[in-house]
């Protein structure tokens, strides 16, 4: 069951997105069954992780100011991933959610962050693993894989992509997301030069 306010949310997106939410929520479930995860948050974190993802751009990152969050130099120039961390804010100013790591898992979903707890890190996996992006993009399927056995391999495979996508096309890359992945690659193994 999830709050009224959260329900009251998902009914005003767009159709594709709230599919994509339902989708999600199954493989989030699985996920954190899987893994020993608090099955409630990992569940309200992916239904509520899009929240925000049907307002884009200069009304984004308005909106963003109008709750006194601080946009740093990739944001502004890429707001869609702002769209987190207003869900996360929304959630927590307007419609009564507290928990931390719900919170955390919404407000960091798209990008990842560092020392991000494991019900984040199963809404992070959730949300890049919805069956329809795995069928588009065939290194997802790796990444579903790796997911079996261990979030954190299964993170890591992913940023390291979309690193690499992320420069080979010549854009941003959010720091956040780079704070992940050296953490992850520190954690998980030996250095390449070591
Ligand atoms: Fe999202």
């Amino acid at each position: 069951m999830l709050p009224a306010t959260v329900e009251a949310r998902l009914a005003a997106l767009p159709s594709g997105l709230r599919d994509h939410v339902e989708r999600c929520r199954r493989v989030a479930r699985e996920l954190a069954q899987r893994h020993g995860v608090d099955l409630h948050k990992a569940d309200l974190g992916t239904a509520a992780h899009d929240i925000a993802r049907a307002v884009t751009g200069d009304a984004l990152l308005a909106e963003a100011e109008r709750l006194g969050l601080r946009v740093n130099l990739v944001e502004r120039h890429t707001p869609l991933l702002m769209h987190g961390r207003v869900g996360a804010k929304w959630l927590e100013t307007e419609d009564g959610v507290s928990d931390r790591e719900i919170l955390e898992a919404v407000r960091w979903h798209t990008t990842g962050r560092k020392d991000m707890g494991v019900v984040a890190k199963v809404v992070f996996l959730a949300d890049k693993l919805d069956p329809r992006k795995v069928e588009r993009y065939p290194y997802l399927e790796r990444v579903a894989l790796l997911a079996q056995d261990s979030l954190d391999a299964a993170i890591l495979e992913y940023l390291s992509n979309e690193l690499q996508y992320l420069l080979r096309q010549g854009l941003l890359i959010h720091p956040a997301s780079v704070g992940l992945r050296n953490q992850l690659m520190v954690q998980m193994g030996p250095s390449p030069e070591s």
